[in-house]
């Protein structure tokens, strides 16, 4: 066996943590032969029910869990000592009714203290995954905090956009999801975000050709993927959990694998320019992994269509920066 990795994950006793950390802990995620020791955080009030996760994590018997920690998130450079990953997944959850962005001023300053801690103390390789939203500015705020880690190591989750643009194309096809490849999250993981169908596959041939209905492309299709976290909190009475608890795992998967030549996969990262986004934003772009370290891919062509809803959530995402400017040292 490898030496341990150890994972923090903020929020570990709420809903989407709970979801998470046994999947972390099985070796789905890192592998049967990686052992894995999981520093799970959670805010002082609710930190007492971190006791009942690890005796379920311990009633597992996981051959790959090789220990937990347990920390409460005001001593939060303990809870990142020697952290190979961080996944934020604590914040404040919308409610029925919020935008986004109306979380911005609530979670944004969760973020300073996490991006310090994350410097201070986590491993020289650590890697972040910001899954609290607003999850791009959240990130944008950690890693201003953190000046000394690299820019690389920083990503904010879209995953559950594409997953969930994924099956809306494959159900309107009539095909398995399995089919569907390079759908890609361009932007902010919000209503402003957007799903590029015009670059994506379905069985190998351009998705478009294959459903036959742009009409429902440029409107239903993209409306649905914008507002399907509020759809979910509306049906559900509570944000998506499990289901963004599997998005940041697919997140981890495609970050440390390589990844298949025919099939790019959305995260947000730190931009270095491409495709016109202000270097430093953090954006949602196509991506492809080496297993070890991200790119961005080149080349995509957008139509006018396109490349107005890509302005659109650029212009949100640089305002979400403003509204969060004082946070932003350096
Ligand atoms: C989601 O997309 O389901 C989550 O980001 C929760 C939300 O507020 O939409």
């Amino acid at each position: 066996m490898a030496e341990p990795i150890r994972v923090a994950v903020t929020g570990a006793a709420g809903n989407i943590g709970y979801a998470l950390v046994f999947r972390l802990a099985s070796g789905e995620v890192f592998g049967p032969d990686q052992p894995v020791i999981l520093h799970l955080i959670e805010v002082p009030p609710v930190v007492s029910r971190l006791d009942g996760v690890q005796m379920e994590l311990d009633d597992c018997a996981f051959p790959t869990l090789a220990g937990v920690e347990k920390f409460d998130s005001d001593h939060l450079e303990d809870a990142f000592a020697n952290c190979n990953w961080v996944l934020c997944v604590g914040s404040v959850p919308r409610k029925a009714g919020m935008e986004r962005g109306d979380l911005i001023r609530v979670n944004g300053p969760i973020f300073t203290s996490t991006g310090k801690a994350i410097q201070a103390a986590a491993a020289d390789d650590v890697r972040v995954l910001v899954v609290g939203n607003p999850c791009n500015t959240n990130c944008l705020i950690a890693m201003h905090n953190a000046p000394d880690i690299p820019r690389d190591r920083w990503y904010a989750m879209t995953m559950l956009d594409q997953n969930r643009a994924a099956t809306q194309l494959a159900q309107k096809a009539g095909r398995p999801v399995a089919d569907v490849k390079n759908i890609i999250i361009w932007g902010n993981h919000s209503a402003t975000q957007y799903p590029d169908f015009f670059n994506a596959s379905i069985g190998g041939q351009p998705a478009p050709q294959v459903i036959g209905d742009d009409a429902w492309l440029q409107s239903d299709f993209i409306t649905t993927v914008q507002k399907r976290g509020a759809a979910v909190i509306e049906a559900r009475g509570a944000s998506s959990a499990a289901s963004a608890a599997n998005a940041a795992l697919d997140t981890v998967k495609s970050i440390i694998t390589p990844t298949d030549a025919e099939n790019s996969f959305s995260a947000a990262i730190c931009s270095d320019g491409s495709y016109g986004v202000d270097e430093g934003l953090i954006f949602g772009y196509p991506l492809t992994s080496d297993g070890n370290s991200c790119s961005i891919v080149q080349g995509i062509e957008h139509s006018a269509f396109a490349q107005e809803k890509i302005q659109a959530t650029l212009d949100e995402l640089r305002s979400e920066r403003d509204t969060v400017k004082d946070l932003l040292p350096g």
